[in-house]
């Protein structure tokens, strides 16, 4: 084989396999525009988030979790379990729970939150925003709000 015979054979091979890629491509191209992959719709409504196993979060503890971006507090209390956005109704502070005298303060305004989420004292108006709270098989899952 000659030189020239060496090279042309290489060429030739070389323009193949980019031409093998090209069409692999254009191929792929026409079958994401035919067949899109399957578009996710968020629904809010069937969502549910893991927080931890039951026995992570001992009686008169509570957790705070980030649910869609919302910092929520799940608390264990003797009637079982609570969980609150943990954003204060006044003016949107961060509420701490205080496992001592069970509630939930807000240290902006002083602002006070029984194990209800109702308010006790301070500046805010409105209750804090419940979360629904599932036990399963001894994990505890918190889904969207109720108000
Ligand atoms: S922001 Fe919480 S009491 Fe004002």
């Amino acid at each position: 084989m000659t030189e020239k015979h060496e090279r042309r054979t290489f060429l030739s091979k070389l323009l193949g396999g980019a031409l093998a890629v090209g069409v692999v491509g254009v191929i792929g191209a026409v079958m994401a525009y035919l067949f899109p992959p399957e578009r996710r719709v968020f629904n809010p409504a069937r969502r549910r988030m893991r927080v931890a196993r039951a026995d992570e979060i001992p009686l008169g503890k509570g957790k705070q979790v980030l649910f869609d971006g919302e910092p929520v507090w799940v608390l264990h209390l003797k009637g079982g379990w609570s969980a609150f956005s943990a954003i204060c109704t006044h003016q949107g502070c961060i509420v701490h729970w205080d496992e001592k005298r069970l509630i939930l303060s807000c240290p902006c305004h002083a602002g006070l939150f029984d194990t209800n989420g109702n308010v006790l004292s301070g500046l805010p108006r409105r209750p804090l925003k419940r979360f629904r709270v599932s036990v399963v098989r001894d994990e505890i899952f918190i889904g969207p709000g109720e108000g």
